[in-house]
This record gives C-alpha cells, sequence and structure tokens, in this order.
C-alpha cells in the first residue's frame, strides 16, 4: 500500500512512524513534516531521528508548513516537551530534507497516482489544506484520507477540542469540505482508550532495546501530563492507530458522518459530527469503538516481533477489550 506520512513528531507520532516502518506493509512514499506538538525544525529533526534508530534513511522528508493558516500560536510542549519528544536529547542527523516542498511533493506524487495514495495526517492539516487550495486535481486522486483528529465528545486542549484540530481550525475546515473519496476520522473518542499503562510500560523495559528505551524515554513527560492531568492510565497513543487500523481494519469500529469545524468562539477546533443514516450526506467515516487488545497486539507484535510471549503476557494484564 503506498502511504505518504504527515505528521508532527511528536512522542505519538514516532511511535506511530516506526510502526509504519516496522510492518513493512507500506510503500512509505515519503514523510511530509509540519508544525504541531512542537516547531516545525523540531519535528524535521525528530523525523530524522526515527528514520535513523530504525534505518529507514531511505525514507525522503518534506518540510512542510512552519505555521496554521491563521497563524494560530499554539504548541504540545506541556505533554511532548519543548523539543517534541519528551525533552530528550538527540544527536542531530546529518540528512536534509529534501529539496521540493512537502506541498509540492504531495500534490506531484499523488496526481502521478491517482487513486492510489493514502495520506495518513497525525498533525494538524495545514499541508493537506494548502495542496487542496493549490491544486484542483488533488482531492479526487487521493485513495484515502486516514486522520487523527477532532472527537465526537470532549477534548483534549479545551474541553471541546482536540489538538490537531484546535492548532489550524481553517484546515480542518477545509478538508471536511473539499470531498475526498474516502475520510476516516480516528479520534479522541477512541485513542484516549489506548493509554502506555504500567504492564506496557514495564514491557518496554523488559525488552530493553534501542527501540522499546528510546520510546519509554520520550515518553515520560506526557504520561505525567496524561496520568495527572487528564486522569489517564499512562500516556495516549493517539496516533499509532492510524496504521494499525490500515494494517487491521478490524481494529476500529466506524460510522459514517458528516463533521464540520467550529472555527470562531470558545468551541473553536471543535468537530461537530453528525451521525449520518443512508438518506443523510455524509463526508467521513468516523471511529467509535477501538478493540484495545487487537491494537496493542498489532502495535506491539510489529515492533518486536522476536517477543511474542512477553507481549502476549503484558496484553493479558490488561483489563478491558473495546
Ligand atoms: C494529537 O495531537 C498531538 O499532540 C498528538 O501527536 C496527536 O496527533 C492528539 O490530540
Ligand atoms: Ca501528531
Amino acid at each position: 500500500m503506498k502511504i505518504i506520512i504527515d505528521s508532527d513528531p511528536g512522542i505519538d507520532d514516532v511511535v506511530a512512524i516506526i510502526l509504519a516502518i516496522k510492518s513493512r506493509k507500506f510503500d512509505i512514499m515519503g514523510i511530509t513534516t509540519v508544525e504541531g506538538n512542537c516547531s516545525l525544525d523540531n519535528a524535521i529533526k525528530n523525523t530524522f531521528k526515527v528514520l535513523d534508530l530504525v534505518d529507514s534513511n531511505h525514507i525522503p522528508v518534506y518540510k512542510g508548513s512552519g505555521k496554521a493558516l491563521n497563524n494560530r500560536n499554539v504548541d504540545a510542549t506541556e505533554v511532548h516537551g519543548a523539543n517534541g519528544i519528551g525533552g530528550v536529547d538527540i544527536k542531530e542527523s546529518k540528512r536534509k530534507c529534501e529539496k521540493e516542498s512537502a506541498i509540492d511533493f504531495l500534490i506531484k506524487t499523488v496526481n502521478e497516482n491517482p487513486g492510489e495514495v493514502t495520506i495518513v495526517a497525525m498533525g494538524p492539516l495545514t499541508n493537506i489544506a494548502y495542496c487542496i487550495m493549490q491544486d484542483n486535481n488533488f482531492v479526487k486522486n487521493v485513495k484515502k484520507l486516514v486522520i487523527m483528529g477532532g472527537a465526537e465528545n470532549g477534548g483534549n486542549v479545551t474541553k471541546f477540542a482536540e489538538f490537531n484540530f484546535y492548532k489550524d481550525p481553517e484546515a480542518a475546515d477545509i478538508v471536511f469540505k473539499s470531498g475526498f473519496r474516502e475520510v476516516i476520522m480516528i479520534g479522541l473518542d477512541v485513542t484516549t482508550k489506548l493509554p502506555l499503562s504500567k504492564p506496557l510500560e514495564q514491557l518496554l523495559k523488559n525488552i530493553n532495546n534501542e527501540v522499546s528505551t528510546f520510546i519509554y524515554d520520550i515518553s515520560r513527560i506526557g504520561a505525567k501530563f496524561d496520568r495527572e492531568v487528564l486522569g489517564k492510565e499512562g500516556f495516549i497513543l493517539n496516533d499509532p492507530l492510524t496504521i494499525a487500523y490500515l494494517l487491521d481494519e478490524n481494529v476500529i469500529r466506524i460510522k459514517n458522518a458528516y463533521v464540520k469545524i467550529e472555527k470562531t468562539g470558545d468551541k473553536i477546533g471543535k468537530s461537530i459530527v453528525e451521525i449520518a443514516d443512508e438518506q443523510s450526506e455524509s463526508n467521513c467515516k468516523v471511529a467509535h469503538e477501538v478493540d484495545l487488545k487487537k491494537f496493542y497486539n498489532i502495535l506491539f507484535s510489529n515492533l518486536f516481533p522476536d517477543k511474542k510471549n512477553e507481549i502476549t503476557m503484558a496484553i493479558g494484564k490488561i483489563k478491558g477489550t473495546i
């Protein structure tokens, strides 16, 4: 499956990118970067670090938008640390971004492969909105757009809004109005059910290799925030569910919906989700249930394929299924 990952790494973005690479199920045509959790410079630096970590420097990286459409100055440093990866100091890669911009790359690649490229958007939708505004063929040529963002109920930045849509509500609005043939919105309704809880932290510690140690270390600030401020059982693994869904669609249940985005007022960034029936119009499919154990299995067995027994034991300690 041909995919382009559009991302703002970001701790959970890092885990999602590693999952995509380690699964070996995708032709990752490129990673396009965007400002979100941290500055664009840090997002690029963190992307190269991940590619180094999993020996994947053949994947091209493109520089995207350094500002939301309305210049909204919002970041997620409380959760992701000032550098986007929990303040963990990393050796800067010598690699540079490709000369072509993220927007030009997205437009060109999608139009050269009509109906074949799935875009996985794990950050604010700024780059995707620019593509829509700049090229008339882009929307119709994208096979599928999988978005981590929004929520049918609640938020994580305000009580109404999820971070990626809150950071760039204009971009989200443009995306949902544009008419892509298939949009899957994977929001907080399902992703907040996916903490890196104690048994999984212990699993990472026991595995004790470069990848597990890196994931454990970068998620410490986020884990503290998600436990103490949001009352969760551990760091929330939002973005990896997009990739897990592409690996096994049965990991979530989806329903047809019409989604609109609040662009002003105290509900700015909120996704208004109207569930569609057979008669009504829909512009996307919204995830409303997740199979927890299936998700953790997909994630860990792809990250650490030689640790099947340890993974089964750790997942066995997790409460609940859906
Ligand atoms: C989303 O916002 C970011 O902080 C995460 O990386 C994820 O994409 C969750 O609201
Ligand atoms: Ca993200």
